[in-house]
């Protein structure tokens, strides 16, 4: 096989904040004329809720693109699964008639199994000072033990004899920290054979070599989503350490995560950002709006979680996250999500630059401890009172909301693709002569 990519016809979709930027909105607007879709990082932490007709679909493995028929759904290598939560899944999935039969799984991924979940929520509650708010999925332990190089991978997993010796080696000292650190009763090896043995073998078909698969597809000149998890303020090396997920979040990590070479596979890197932010969980967060100015928006854009349902901190666009994750992201457009929840409100904040001891910065600092003192220096501008939920082009939006979006790109410098104004479908507008968004009307 030829090793270089001639044409490509590809596309990542990224989280530029910290999650939760609406991106599974945009994956399922773009999957539609995908023929791959391929997640390469994160793992159950990670969740969409589609609506497609009358039906809910909430998914935390895997992608929107499993819900159209014939598209190829990849879970790289880069990611962690819980065959527990995948299993599920594809059940509920399967009783309401959708084909899984197009998703394949990485052998190489790694498996959260039920001694990750406990150790997560237990060194959570054990922390007196510093939480990080994790989700509680296992995240951070399965990718511990993949560093520490004594994890399992799926490809092990399904062989139930690999299985069982690798949890013969493996259980003791899982169980020893679980009990001697954190009064955890631990796990027996039998209980955990007896629920994962169908579970591997209900798994086992869908393995296959997706690094090789991807490469084949992208010769093809096929169309390819890449959907990202979380969002770069999260990411392992260049989000807000340690309040961050454990896998890297940026598109370098497509990569890494799926065995691909960064030579001519991603054409184009959206960024989804929000017309404002949100956090879940803990960590520095300059723009957060603490008055009950926060709480309207919270309301407004029904900020709660879908995996933890948790309610999420809400604050004022900050350009500074933004114009550094478009440096790392290497974002060739943005696509603003719930610009329609900014309507209301007065004067509208956003912050182009932080204050740190008398200095304004205009990058994120590296250490925590000056992360927490920075203040955001906020431009104050117009906001309008009009519903926007029902415009379908920019000309249909107020003079506010385009001076609005117009500061969003000088304060980051990139353009804006596509803008989206509700959970439908149809309230999302590709922004007329941006090179992004005509790539996205020819995908
Ligand atoms: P973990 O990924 O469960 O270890 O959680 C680490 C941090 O990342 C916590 O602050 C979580 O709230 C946050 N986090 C993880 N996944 C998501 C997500 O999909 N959206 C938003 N925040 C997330």
């Amino acid at each position: 096989m030829p090793m270089k990519v001639k044409s490509v016809n590809s596309i990542a979709v990224l989280g530029a904040q910290w999650g939760d930027e609406g991106k599974g909105k945009i994956v399922d607007y773009l999957t539609r004329r995908a023929d791959v879709v391929a997640r390469f990082q994160g793992g159950n932490n990670a969740g969409h809720t589609v609506v497609v007709g009358a039906e809910t679909f909430k998914m935390h493995h895997l992608p929107v693109g499993i819900l159209h028929s014939g598209v190829l759904c990849l879970l790289g290598n880069g990611m962690v699964i819980d065959p527990e939560v995948l299993v599920n899944e594809l059940a509920g999935l399967e009783e309401r008639g959708v084909d899984t039969s197009c998703l394949r799984i990485s052998p190489r991924a790694h498996v959260i199994l039920p001694f990750h979940r406990a150790v997560d929520i237990s060194e959570e509650a054990s922390k007196t000072g510093m939480k990080i708010g994790t989700t509680g999925r296992g995240i951070g332990p399965a990718y511990a033990d993949k560093a520490y190089r004594r994890g399992l991978r799926m490809g092990d997993y399904v062989n139930h004899e690999r299985f069982c010796s690798w949890l013969e080696e493996a259980l003791p000292l899982q169980n020893r920290i679980l009990r001697e650190v954190f009064g955890h009763p631990g796990f027996e090896k039998e209980e955990i054979l007896q629920l994962h043995r169908p579970l591997g073998e209900k798994l086992a078909p869908y393995l296959a070599d997706t690094s090789l698969l991807l490469m084949e597809h992208l010769q093809k000149g096929e169309r390819i989503l890449f959907e990202g998890a979380q969002g770069a303020l999260l990411d392992i090396d260049h989000g807000t350490y340690p309040f961050v997920t454990s896998s890297n979040t940026i598109s370098g990590s497509i990569f890494t995560g799926l065995g691909i070479s960064p030579l001519n596979t991603v054409g184009e890197i959206l960024g989804v950002t929000k017309a404002y932010t949100t956090r879940v969980g803990e960590g520095p967060y300059p723009t957060e709006e603490k008055s009950t100015l926060g709480d309207r928006i919270r309301e407004r854009g029904r900020e709660y979680g879908t995996t933890t349902g948790r309610p999420r901190r809400c604050g004022w666009f900050d350009a500074v996250v933004a114009r550094y994750s478009a440096r790392i992201n290497g974002f060739t457009g943005w696509g603003v999500t719930k610009l329609d929840v900014m309507g209301g409100f007065k004067t509208l904040p956003v912050a182009g630059a932080y204050r740190l001891d008398g200095r304004e910065i205009s990058d994120p600092p590296v250490a925590l401890e000056d992360y927490w003192r920075c203040e955001p220096v906020y431009q104050e501008l117009p906001g309008w009172d009009e519903d926007i939920s029902a415009a379908r082009r920019m000309e249909q939006l107020p003079p506010e909301a385009h001076s609005y979006l117009q500061a969003m790109e000088d304060l980051t410098g990139v353009k804006i693709a596509l803008v989206s104004v509700g959970p439908e479908r149809e309230q999302t507008i590709l922004v007329p002569g941006a090179s992004l968004a005509t790539f996205i009307n020819n995908f």
